[in-house]
C-alpha cells in the first residue's frame, strides 16, 4: 500500500480486537524511531495503555478494546511542537494503516493525567493515538460514535482559496488533505494559492489547530509531492 492509498483508506477506528502482534510491534517501533527524528519529539509506543482508557472493556465509552497507544510528546511549549507532533504522529498513523491496523488520534477523551505522569520531566503530552487490530467493517458502536464525532468531510474546494488557476499538484495536495483527521472533524486548515505560491494556515493558531495543521500538511505533501516549511501560513516547495 502506498502512502496515498493509506490516506484514502484511513478513517478513525475506535473498536479494537486484540493486541499488536510481535511483527507489527517491531515495525511500528522502527517507525517511531524515524518519526522522532523530527526535532524535539519523544513519541513512544505503549504496548498496553488500556488503563488510560478505563481498561480494555470500558475504554471511556467511545472506545472499545484499546491496548496499544502512540504517546505523542515533545519538549517545549512553542506552537511548532504541536505542528511537528501532528506531522510525525500522522506518519505513524499511515504506517499503521499500511499494516492493516486501525488508529484514532485522541486529544481529550482519555485519562491525560495518567499518561502525562509517566513522561520524563519537561516533556509535554500532545495527544495519544490508539493503534491495534480491527474488524474489517465498523461495528454498531463505532458507527454511532463516528456519527457523533465526525461531520461530513469537507470537499477539496471548501478547503482551498485560490487566486488564478493552481497547478494540478496543488489540487492533488488539497484532495489528500481533505482526507486528514482533525480534532472534532472540524478541518480548520485552509490551503491558499496566490502569486504562484501554495501556503497552509489555521485561523486560531491554538495548540490543537497546530496539530491539525501538521497532519493536513503531511497529507498535502504526499498528495502534491514536496515539503512545507514549518509555521502557520508557511509556504510549500514542490519537489523538482
Ligand atoms: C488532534 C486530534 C484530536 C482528537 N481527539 C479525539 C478525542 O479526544 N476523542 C475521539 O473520539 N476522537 C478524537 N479525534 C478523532 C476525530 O474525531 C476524527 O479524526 C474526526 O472526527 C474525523 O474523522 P476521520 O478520522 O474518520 O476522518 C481527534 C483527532 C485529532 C486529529
Amino acid at each position: 500500500m502506498t502512502d496515498l492509498e493509506a490516506i484514502n483508506t484511513r478513517t478513525a477506528r475506535r473498536t479494537y480486537t486484540g493486541q499488536l502482534n510481535k511483527a507489527d510491534l517491531r515495525r511500528l517501533e522502527h517507525a517511531v524511531l524515524e518519526a522522532n527524528l523530527e526535532g524535539g519529539l519523544n513519541i513512544t509506543l505503549l504496548e498496553d495503555g488500556a488503563d488510560a482508557f478505563g481498561g480494555v472493556t470500558n475504554s471511556y465509552g467511545m472506545f472499545s478494546g484499546v491496548r496499544s497507544l502512540f504517546v505523542v510528546a515533545g519538549r517545549g511549549k512553542e506552537a511548532d511542537l504541536f505542528e511537528k507532533a501532528g506531522h510525525a504522529g500522522e506518519r505513524l498513523v499511515l504506517e499503521a494503516v499500511k499494516l492493516g491496523l486501525g488508529t484514532c488520534w485522541v486529544g481529550g477523551t482519555f485519562n491525560r493525567d495518567k499518561i502525562a505522569a509517566s513522561l520524563p520531566h519537561g516533556q509535554v503530552l500532545v495527544a495519544v493515538i490508539t493503534v491495534g487490530p480491527i474488524k474489517e467493517g465498523r461495528g454498531l458502536l463505532e458507527k454511532a460514535v463516528g456519527r457523533v464525532t465526525s461531520r461530513k468531510r469537507k470537499s477539496a474546494e471548501e478547503l482551498m482559496e485560490v487566486d488564478g488557476t493552481p497547478p494540478a499538484w496543488f489540487t492533488a495536495g488539497v484532495e489528500a488533505a481533505a482526507c486528514a483527521p482533525s480534532s472534532n472533524g472540524k478541518q480548520p486548515v485552509r490551503f491558499h494559492w496566490k502569486d504562484g505560491v501554495a501556503t497552509a494556515a489555521v485561523p486560531d493558531d491554538s495548540p490543537v489547530q497546530r496539530v491539525d495543521l501538521g497532519i493536513a500538511k503531511l497529507h498535502f505533501e504526499i498528495g502534491a509531492g514536496g515539503r512545507f516549511a514549518l509555521g502557520n501560513g508557511a509556504a510549500f516547495t514542490p519537489a523538482e
